[in-house]
């Protein structure tokens, strides 16, 4: 399976992805975890990328698609296929992958849109615990860990990104709709977009993703 989830903050991406690698034995790559990574090694680029992060704004392109490259090229669970999440966010990301998979004679399966309101991605964003580590999510309300602020595995703390408050989460939206729109566009005309109601349960979201899957 070679797939995209593509869609705004606190849409589901980072929900769903581990359980399609974990179902279709693919690679997940998340390029917000790939930078949040570099940020907490304080890396030169870790150090850029937090500012642009914490301001709403993107990477640039020639960063990013660079990340995605060396990803594909080493990380041996990308064999098998798959799940990209965070990326594409721009046209032209989404023309250089393009030009990365035919190089490798890959193609894509589909691209998947997490289609939900702004509006009720407020309480999604403010109320998200994640465990640095591992990139694992809960939700203070909506998918509470065991142990208040405290990793179910690892028993490690969970923190709150520095991103998610109302006021970036506005300029993230933003971006969103003004860069990643367009990428929507790109894959429509493809043949290979399909739409997913994203305002439904993880486990109905999970159910209807794999209906797409599944549809060849
Ligand atoms: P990134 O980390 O990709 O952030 P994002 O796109 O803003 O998406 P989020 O991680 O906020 O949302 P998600 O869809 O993963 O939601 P989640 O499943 O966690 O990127 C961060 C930054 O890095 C960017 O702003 C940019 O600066 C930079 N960057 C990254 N990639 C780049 C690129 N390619 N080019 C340039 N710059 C780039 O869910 C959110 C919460 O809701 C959780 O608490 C979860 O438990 C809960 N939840 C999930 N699903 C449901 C549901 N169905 N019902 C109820 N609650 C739910
Ligand atoms: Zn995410």
């Amino acid at each position: 399976l070679r797939t995209i989830l593509v869609g705004p903050p606190g849409a589901g991406k980072g929900t769903q992805a581990p359980r399609i690698r974990d179902e279709y034995c693919v690679c997940h790559l998340a390029t917000g975890d790939m930078l949040r990574e570099q940020v907490a090694q304080k890396t030169p680029l870790g150090v850029e990328a937090k500012k642009i992060m914490d301001a709403g704004g993107l990477v640039s392109d020639e960063i990013m698609v660079g990340m995605i490259k060396d990803q594909l090229e080493t990380n041996s669970g990308c064999k098998n296929g798959f799940v990209l999440d965070g990326f594409p966010r721009t046209v032209v990301q989404a023309q250089k992958l393009d030009k990365m998979l035919e190089d490798r004679k890959e193609k894509l399966d589909n691209v998947v849109q997490l289609e939900i309101d702004d509006q009720l991605l407020i309480s999604r964003i403010t109320g998200r615990l994640i465990h640095p580590g591992s990139g694992r999510t809960y939700h203070k309300e909506f998918h509470p860990p065991k142990k208040p602020m405290t990793d179910d595995v690892s028993g490690e703390p969970l923190i709150q990104r520095s991103d998610d408050n109302v006021e970036t989460l506005r300029k993230r939206l933003t971006t969103f709709h003004s860069q990643t729109g367009p990428v929507v566009g790109y894959y429509r005309e493809k043949g290979l977009w399909h739409g997913l109601d994203a305002a439904q349960s993880p486990p109905v979201v999970w159910e209807n993703l794999r209906k797409i899957f599944e549809k060849k």
